[in-house]
């Protein structure tokens, strides 16, 4: 399904910007021009981003943390 009209991007290369490493709209704009023109898109790609961050958090994000013993 297309979210950017304006740029003809759908909601799967969102997606794939999202998992590639994009957190941002910002990030998304930059990485498939998705809200480059008029914006009207922004509202679509921060619900995209908010689910697909909550869904499938990024690996660096999913890793345990290393314990550090302080002595
Ligand atoms: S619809 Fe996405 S920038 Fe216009």
């Amino acid at each position: 399904m297309i979210v950017c009209h304006c740029r003809a991007v759908s909601d799967r290369a969102i997606r794939r910007a999202i998992r590639e490493g994009a957190t941002s709209s910002g990030e998304v704009r930059r990485a498939c021009a998705a809200g480059g023109s008029c914006g009207g898109c922004k509202p679509r790609i921060d619900s995209i981003l908010d689910h697909e961050l909550r869904v499938r958090p990024r690996a660096s994000e999913s890793e345990p943390t290393s314990i550090i013993e302080s002595s």
